[in-house]
């Protein structure tokens, strides 16, 4: 299969936008998949609603078929697509979030095939922000069911070369608008009674979700994770091992250890590190003091480190507030798969 790449980003016309949206809600209606971007990371779409579409997904991606879908909406009534009921306060969450990055998990139509939602009878719903997104689904005028645009299991992808990467010859339609802007894919959150629990945690934060509603904030135990399959596969991982150093020095201490053994280490570190580093493949995450560019670049430098070479990638440990917490959570997994 050829793949067309499509640029969408600020350097297209509103013209050859709307041309290649309209091209690509097509394509995704008569079945195909679709990559797009979203403010968090790209995803690979298929029509909510067909359930042979959405097992395209699966394919493409190498994805387990119980790990369930996010179905991205781009209006209310879209959303009564999909959803089957939505409680006062899932409502305020989505009025103080939506669009944006936060998924809610609801109740699922019947109109939603089993396919999308690894069995359960809950679907994951998201109002995107990104205007490509929300122009497809507009467009084509159903739900889209999309995961984060990798081979499951690889760093989610954020850039062109990931996408081509992971779907070149795979995949018909790239509509490339340029690096994500969020870089870590959005926040799942479930609300019950008692509680809202943070199935994934992302750049919406739990100080941020409480702001909204004063509940308390569970992040998932064991028996969460069940409920919320995809967090019991390997994730975000490159090829070469992870590492996570507790701070700078720590961080040195492991690049002379792993260069003593002969082997090409890559450090993901704060630009404030760059000098002490020159003698690696050094990948600057931006500054320590503000963890936004830390987001937006660590797919991407996960895999750039893979491909310069590296045998073991370091990067340093971040504290776990706000969007530390979702961070570390990426981290983490990189580190363990
Ligand atoms: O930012 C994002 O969320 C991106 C963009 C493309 O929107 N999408 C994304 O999708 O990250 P994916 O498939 O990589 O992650 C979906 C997560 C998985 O951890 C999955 O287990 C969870 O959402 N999930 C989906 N449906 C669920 C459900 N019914 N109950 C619990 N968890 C669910
Ligand atoms: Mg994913």
């Amino acid at each position: 299969m050829h793949t067309q790449v499509i640029p969408v980003g600020a350097l297209a016309s509103d013209e050859e936008r709307a041309h290649a949206t309209a091209r690509a809600a097509k394509s995704l209606c008569s079945g195909e998949l679709i990559i797009f971007p979203t403010e968090t990371v790209y995803g690979i779409g298929a029509d909510a609603f067909q359930r042979d579409a959405a097992n395209k997904i699966f394919s493409a991606k190498g994805r387990p078929a119980d790990n369930p879908l996010i179905v991205h909406i781009s209006n209310p009534e879209m959303l009564a697509r999909v959803a089957r009921a939505v409680s006062p306060m899932e409502q305020e969450l989505m009025d103080a979030f939506w669009p944006g990055p936060l998924t809610l998990i609801l109740p699922k139509t019947e109109a939603v095939p089993f396919e999308v939602t690894g069995g359960l009878d809950t679907v994951a719903v998201r109002m995107p922000q990104h205007p490509i997104a929300r122009a497809l689904i507009e467009t084509a005028d159903v739900p889209i069911a999309a995961p984060s645009a990798n081979r499951s299991g690889s760093p989610s992808g954020t850039h062109l070369a990931a996408l081509l990467e992971d779907f070149k010859g795979v995949v018909p339609i790239v509509l490339d608008a340029g690096p994500a802007e969020g870089g870590i894919e959005s926040t799942v959150v479930k609300v019950e009674a008692d509680a809202l629990y943070i199935l994934r945690p992302g750049s919406v934060t739990a100080e941020m979700l409480q702001e909204i509603l004063p509940l308390p904030v569970r992040v998932p135990d064991a028996r969460r994770a069940q409920s919320s399959p995809g967090t019991r596969y390997p994730h975000y991982a490159p090829r070469a091992p992870v590492f996570i150093a507790k701070d700078t020095n720590e961080l040195k201490s492991l690049r002379d250890a792993y260069g003593a053994q002969g082997k090409r280490v890559a450090v993901l570190g704060f630009e404030e590190d760059t000098d002490a580093f020159s003698d690696v493949f050094f990948f600057s995450m931006g500054s320590k003091n503000n963890l936004s560019t830390y987001a937006k670049l660590l797919y991407r430098h996960l895999r750039e480190a893979d491909q310069a070479g590296a045998d073991v990638i370091l990067v340093p440990a971040v504290t776990e507030i706000g969007l530390g917490a979702a961070l570390m959570d990426r981290i983490r997994k990189a580190a363990s798969a």
